[in-house]
């Protein structure tokens, strides 16, 4: 069966699937995967439903959007409402820094608006009715649920009540909210106004809040007072506080602040107040218009900032437009979940990261989809709680994080198996490689085997999914992200830039433009342009590493820069060092990302402190506080080695190397130290690793 998916070499780089396939022991889609099966086919009850049937049809669809990309994706814009339609030029870049400024463009000319997109479309189109929102509640038994037709009421009553507040189209407004209804309400009313949403995940700290406040000086800021999380009550409120008032000291201040009273976590007279600047949302948004004209945008307008990390210590503000991510993310939703319009999905993401812009608000409500929210933590009131969201809202998609899947594959499986699940008929996986052991739990024991299992591949800088699996076109090996999705590029190179074919690894690079390409990192075209277009001129450099099998499948293999992945979170390693000597008792540290079970990385930093300060469990534990007060808690490290001395080259150049086989208790593979300045620390560091 798998020979027959064999389809000639027409284009260099063109996905193929090979002969061998058939070699493989496999297994069909709904039998149970051994641990030393290493295929799933898809089974042909599957792929006959599915919207992309087969590897020919990809195929098909794929050359054509490599080979002519402004008629696939005009052909795919053209059933979006558009109010004016895009000029003559569909896309017209730049990737290569020898020849000029980096530049993309999408759709340029093209008037529209995503909020449009996402609401009146579908209500116009009969949705109105439909279900958008379920929202779980972190208290079991707590939920609510949105129509389209009450989504776009709610929508419409913020966005009036933002521009009565003198938010104007290209305007920034700081969104920093949990995941509350309110969030993606939030989100679309600042896109129909045409304002600038920067969202900020709600568990970064006051200072990375103005840090962002001072980059992107936001008209409005919008939070709720506290949130409930498992057992825990977060203050939200105190740290939009405290962050206003630093970004006042600062010479930016915000004229208002908009507060929804979460009063399951918090009562209203319990929270500080600050007249004149703060208003709840439950008072003065309802008092508004549920009408609102949308403000017709450019495709290439403006549409969010998400600030992410990078190598150095300063947060990027990655600058996403219109017309083109609209476009990507709808249609990588639509195919890589194979999405039907009697679908209900859940992406447990928070709409603080890009996967919640892309796939818990637009991707889907582009789809006009059924989308559960989640305020809660997995493991409340115990470790079951997922499984009873599928089974209560007949959740048939389920997109996930590797870190997740691990920490609950330990909890056992009668967490699981307790639950239904039967409506589950997809599966998803983001934010890190997965391991083959957490593929196959997930897909044996979560999805009973018969649900496949989409892992895809992208970033904050893509927009959208880069390389994924279209479940059903093709077969599965656990672990791997399969093949490029239409209209992408990717292409593996050597460490002097070139292009390496067939079965090999290397750096992932991306040789073309699409869609939902990140435009610019605000404020600093120049550092888009070294960060990502220089390292290998011609290319955009993605920061991760990647293998291609004999098979031509793609296996992530993390990132090659100083960025780790905790839990899927992006942590640059240069922040947290930052974070480290602003205490006034460090003179130096360095931090390396080391293996975890369950997280998949974990932060290890070693730290000098300074002359004639002693190590203290005090002095540690103040130094974890730092890294949290000037980051936010889930970038805290789990160890801190001391460290008399860092091994540095006679250059002063920090060898992280070193430290990372220190790290992870490598000593076997040290390597050569004799070109350290002082080969000794590194003696030193081994006798204190347990210190
Ligand atoms: O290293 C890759 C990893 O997450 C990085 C992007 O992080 P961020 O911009 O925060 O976006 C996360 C959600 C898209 C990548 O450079 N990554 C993301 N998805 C995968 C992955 N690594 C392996 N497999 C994936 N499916």
């Amino acid at each position: 069966m798998v020979n027959n998916l064999t389809t000639a070499h027409h284009l260099r780089h063109e996905p193929t699937l090979s002969s061998r396939l058939s070699k493989l022991k496999a297994v069909i889609l709904g039998e149970p995967l051994a641990s030393d099966d290493d295929l799933i086919l898809p089974s042909r009850d599957f792929s006959q439903k599915a919207l992309v049937p087969s590897f020919e049809k990809y195929m098909e669809m794929y050359k054509r959007s490599i080979e002519d990309p402004a008629s696939f994706w005009s052909d795919i814009a053209s059933e979006f409402y558009w109010k004016k339609k895009w000029g003559q030029q569909v896309c017209s870049e730049n990737l290569d820094i020898r020849k000029g400024n980096i530049h993309i463009e999408w759709f340029k000319g093209g008037i529209t608006n995503i909020c449009y997109n996402c609401l009146d479309k579908n209500i116009e189109s009969g949705n109105g009715d439909k279900i958008a929102v379920h929202w779980e509640g972190n208290e079991p038994g707590l939920d609510d649920s949105l129509t389209y037709n009450q989504l776009l009421d709610r929508v419409c009553q913020l966005a009036n009540y933002l521009k009565d507040n003198g938010v104007k189209k290209g305007d920034s407004v700081i969104i920093y909210l949990p995941m509350l209804m309110e969030l993606p309400i939030a989100m679309l009313a600042c896109a129909r106004i045409g304002a600038v949403h920067s969202v900020v995940f709600a568990g970064f700290s006051a200072d990375s809040l103005v840090q962002r406040i001072i980059d992107c000086k936001p008209k409005v800021v919008i939070t709720c007072n506290a949130v409930k999380r498992g057992k825990k009550i977060i203050n939200l409120k105190d740290i939009v506080d405290s962050a206003l008032s630093e970004s006042s000291q600062n010479g930016i201040s915000v004229g208002s602040c908009l507060t929804y009273a979460n009063e399951t976590a918090m009562k209203k007279e319990a929270t500080k107040w600050q007249k004149g600047r703060d208003a709840w949302w439950q008072d003065v948004v309802p008092e508004y218009s549920t009408k609102c004209d949308v403000e017709w945008v450019d495709a290439e307008d403006p549409l969010f900032l998400l600030y992410t990390s990078g190598s150095t210590g300063k947060p990027k503000g990655v600058l996403h437009t219109t017309g083109g991510y609209m476009i990507y993310t709808a249609t990588t939703f639509k195919y890589a979940f194979d999405y039907k319009p009697s679908d209900v999905y859940w992406c447990t993401a928070d709409c603080g990261w890009i996967t919640g812009h892309s796939y818990v608000a637009y991707g889907p409500l582009l789809n006009g989809a059924t989308v559960v929210l989640y305020e809660g933590v997995p493991n409340y009131p115990d470790f079951g709680r997922c499984w009873d969201i599928v089974d209560k809202y007949k959740v048939t998609i389920f997109y996930t994080a590797p870190t997740l899947v691990r920490s609950l594959m330990r909890e056992g499986d009668e967490y699981v198996t307790r639950y239904s699940r039967k409506s589950l008929r997809v599966l998803g996986s983001v934010g890190e490689p997965i391991n083959p052991s957490a593929w196959r739990w997930f897909f044996n024991v979560v999805g009973d085997s018969r649900c496949p299992i989409s892992d895809t591949w992208w970033q904050t800088e893509t927009g959208g999914f880069m390389i994924t699996p279209l479940p059903g076109a093709w077969p599965q090996k656990p672990g791997s992200a399969t093949f490029p999705f239409f209209g992408v590029q990717p292409v593996i190179v050597d460490e002097k830039g070139k292009e390496i074919e067939g079965e090999c690894s290397g750096y992932l690079c991306v040789k073309n433009s699409w869609p939902g390409a990140f435009r610019t990192l605000y404020g600093d075209h120049e550092r888009y342009e070294t960060t990502y277009f220089s390292a290998f001129p011609g290319y955009y450099f993605s920061g991760d590493g990647c293998s291609r099998d004999e098979d031509g499948y793609h296996w992530l293999t993390g990132r090659v820069d100083d960025v780790i992945n905790v839990s899927g979170h992006r942590i640059g390693t240069a922040e947290v060092e930052s974070a480290l000597v602003s205490h006034p008792q460090c003179a130096e540290a360095a931090v390396v990302g080391v293996e975890h079970e369950v997280k998949g990385q974990s932060i290890y930093a070693f730290v000098t402190p300074v002359e004639g300060v002693p190590y203290s469990e005090d002095l540690r534990k103040s130094l974890v506080l730092s890294v949290r007060t000037n980051i936010g808690a889930f970038a805290a490290p789990d160890k801190i080695h001391w460290a008399p001395g860092l091994p540095k080259t006679r250059s002063g150049k920090i060898m992280r190397r070193i430290l990372r086989k220190i790290a992870s208790k490598q000593l076997d593979e040290l390597g050569d130290i004799s070109t350290l300045a002082d080969p000794h620390v590194v003696k030193k560091l081994i006798e204190l690793a347990d210190s």
